[in-house]
């Protein structure tokens, strides 16, 4: 099994929901974990409540992610595992869908994640080691009425994840999608208060728990992509 003790991980959006969980199950494992997001003072008040390194980084300021992500490996002295968990939603019908909706989602959700893996997979190469969690949905794999923004940046994610699996593993290095079904956070709220956890719903540790059981697995194997659901929800 892989040793949490002493693990570098670089969680996007850490600030809040499953990131923030992630975050803290992880510090107190005693890993290494630097986390990102937008709201510096949320950052570093969250992180600081969690014992871990705040990298003030928003995905979608592409110029921003070599400096912030080479940031992020010095201070921890490395990176063994990328969590690529910011993620935001849009959602209307379609007569209503506008293409600049697509841009904010798809610059947060692909490009932005694309990016970061792009500039993280550089230092795994360089290790021949490493692990890329990209945090999917059930819309990575399933479309709904009012989803077609989402569910399209998402459905992008899986095949992302495809493709770098196959480019990545002869590196040693293991890209998996995690996708998580509903859990009240904070997210697509626009004052960005976290949710109550609701008694039939998952939680953000939860999917933590799934985050970190799939990291944990020992590095010769890997789950490829492992789906969430609550029980019983109805
Ligand atoms: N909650 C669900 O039901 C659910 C279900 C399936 C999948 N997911 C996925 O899970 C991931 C985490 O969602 P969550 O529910 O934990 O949401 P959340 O509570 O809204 O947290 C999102 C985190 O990402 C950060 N973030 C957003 N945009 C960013 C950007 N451009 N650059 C850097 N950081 C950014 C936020 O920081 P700021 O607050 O500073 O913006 C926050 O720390 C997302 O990818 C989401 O699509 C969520």
């Amino acid at each position: 099994m892989l040793k949490l003790s002493g693990l570098k991980v670089l969680i996007t959006g850490g600030s809040s929901g499953i990131g923030k969980a992630t975050a803290k199950k992880l510090s107190n494992a005693g890993a290494i974990v630097s986390i990102t997001g937008r709201d510096k003072k949320k950052l570093e008040s969250v992180a600081a409540d969690i014992n871990v390194i705040p990298i003030h980084l928003d995905v979608t300021k592409y110029n921003s992610i070599a400096v912030k992500t080479l940031d992020a490996f010095h201070s921890m002295g490395g990176i063994d595992v990328l969590i690529n968990n910011a993620g935001i939603g849009e959602f209307g019908p379609l007569e209503s869908v506008k293409v600049d909706q697509f841009e904010r989602v798809f610059a947060t959700n692909v490009y932005g994640l694309t990016m970061m893996t792009q500039e993280v997979a550089k230092f795994m190469k360089t290790q021949e080691r490493g692990t890329i969690i990209n945090i999917g949905s059930t819309a990575s794999t399933n479309g709904f009425a009012s989803g077609s923004v989402y569910c399209a940046s998402k459905f992008a994610v899986r095949g992302l994840t495809a493709c770098w699996r196959n480019e990545l593993r002869k590196n040693n290095i293991r890209v998996i999608l995690i996708n998580p079904s509903e859990v009240p956070t904070a997210f697509n709220n626009k004052d960005r208060k976290e949710r109550e956890e609701e008694q039939k719903k998952l939680r953000s540790k939860d999917i933590a728990h799934a985050i970190i059981s799939a990291i944990q697995m020992d590095e010769r194997g890997f789950i490829p992509e492992l789906n969430v659901w609550a029980t019983n929800p109805f």
